[in-house]
């Protein structure tokens, strides 16, 4: 997508092959500066730390963080350790554990000298994949967009279509266009008056700076609002659909995504307002059914909870304390979403239930 009339992705071989440029999305929406990964240690550190974040991201970064592991070292035992390094990064998205197996899977069968050189064409595949996959999501939504926008009330049709998000599932959390996002670009650029209300989504304000950061620079109109406002604008109908993305899907459409989604997902249904999720096939863990149960949620540093970041009037950044000296925080990262309460999975194959036949249905033919 476009910063300063720039097409971006968030990461991409830099020249010599050796190292990958990643935007610091720890800098955003203050300053827009990139970083060189050139070791498997650098990657895995940008994952942790969430200069690199979102699920199909953080994949495609662990994919080019083994591939950086191979150049220094290609043997079997150095595999291993460098998977085991990536995977522990962070535990919630499938996305990562989907990358890192699909290269392994590759690179394992293969001589050590050939290693490297074939997992990087297999991390940028998976990258070149992921941005395919996030259009087609784009126009799959589209499609439902331009569905609710004629559906509205003749006295509301000069109005423009109220669609509510939270967390950041745009281009930034994967190499491009975004998931939930993509569907909200492609109604913009069709002409379909779109407005977006923008969870802040704290702890870490993913809303607020990364989502309100891509809309802005796409000219998509918007406006941050706090977490809690939702359920208020869903009561008096100013929200027509809620769309988000996910970090790992279990088979029966149970959907994980950034604390707060829940929430958000019961709001709308006691509303009548569809709450859509947005997905690649790399976001499904076929082997689990049951989310709540069954998927580990990230435990994040209390610090993202008793302070906050942002820029200060001399345009330094840093954080502030919020809470009083010696309260603690707990900060789990992600929650999950049943399928009861989700209208429809929006993936690049098409529309379908949230439910183990709706997503059979899509994928059940390989
Ligand atoms: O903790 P983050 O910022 O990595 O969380 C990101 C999200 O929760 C996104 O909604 C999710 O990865 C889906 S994005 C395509």
């Amino acid at each position: 997508m476009n910063i300063d009339g720039k097409a971006w992705r968030t990461i991409w071989l830099e020249e010599g092959g050796r190292s990958v440029g990643v935007i610091d999305q720890t800098q955003l929406p203050h300053r827009f500066t990139t970083r060189s990964l050139a070791t498997l240690e650098q990657a895995a550190e940008a994952i942790t730390t969430m200069v690199v974040r979102g699920a199909p991201l953080i994949g495609v970064t662990g994919a080019y963080g083994l591939m950086l592991a191979l150049q220094a070292d290609p043997s079997d035992a150095a595999l291993e350790a460098a998977f085991s390094r990536l995977n522990a990064t962070r535990p919630t998205a499938i996305n990562l554990r989907w990358a890192l197996e699909r290269v392994r899977r590759l690179v394992s069968a293969l001589p050590p000298a050939e290693r490297a050189e074939a997992a990087k064409a297999e991390a940028a595949a998976i990258a070149d994949e992921d941005v395919a996959m996030c259009e087609a999501i784009g126009d799959h939504g589209l499609a439902i967009f331009r569905e609710l926008a004629a559906a509205r009330p003749a006295d509301r049709q000069a109005e423009p279509l109220n669609v509510l998000t939270h967390c950041n599932a745009g281009w930034l959390a994967t190499v491009d266009w975004g998931t939930a996002l993509a569907p909200i670009y492609k109604a913009h650029r069709a002409g379909i008056p779109i407005h977006v209300w923008v969870d802040e989504t704290r702890p870490r304000n993913q809303g607020a700076s990364l989502t309100a950061f891509e809309l802005g620079r796409e000219g998509v109109p918007h406006t941050v609002i706090v977490d809690n406002a939702g359920g208020h604008l869903m009561q008096h109908g100013q929200v027509d659909a809620v769309i988000v993305g996910t970090d790992r899907t279990t088979r029966s459409g149970d959907v994980c995504n950034k604390i707060g989604t829940y929430l958000k997902a019961l709001a709308a249904h006691d509303n009548g307002v569809p709450f859509y999720v947005a997905l690649p096939a790399s976001t499904i863990d076929w082997t689990i059914a049951d989310g709540v149960a069954e998927i580990p949620i990230e435990a994040r540093s209390a610090a993202e909870v008793t302070e906050i970041q942002g820029r200060d009037p001399a345009g330094a950044l840093g954080s502030v304390q919020l809470t009083p000296d010696g309260s603690s925080g707990f900060n789990p990262a992600f929650d999950v979403t049943p399928a009861r309460l989700v209208t429809a999975l929006i993936t690049e194959r098409g529309v379908a239930p949230a439910s183990e036949a709706g997503l059979q249905g899509l994928y059940a033919k390989g």
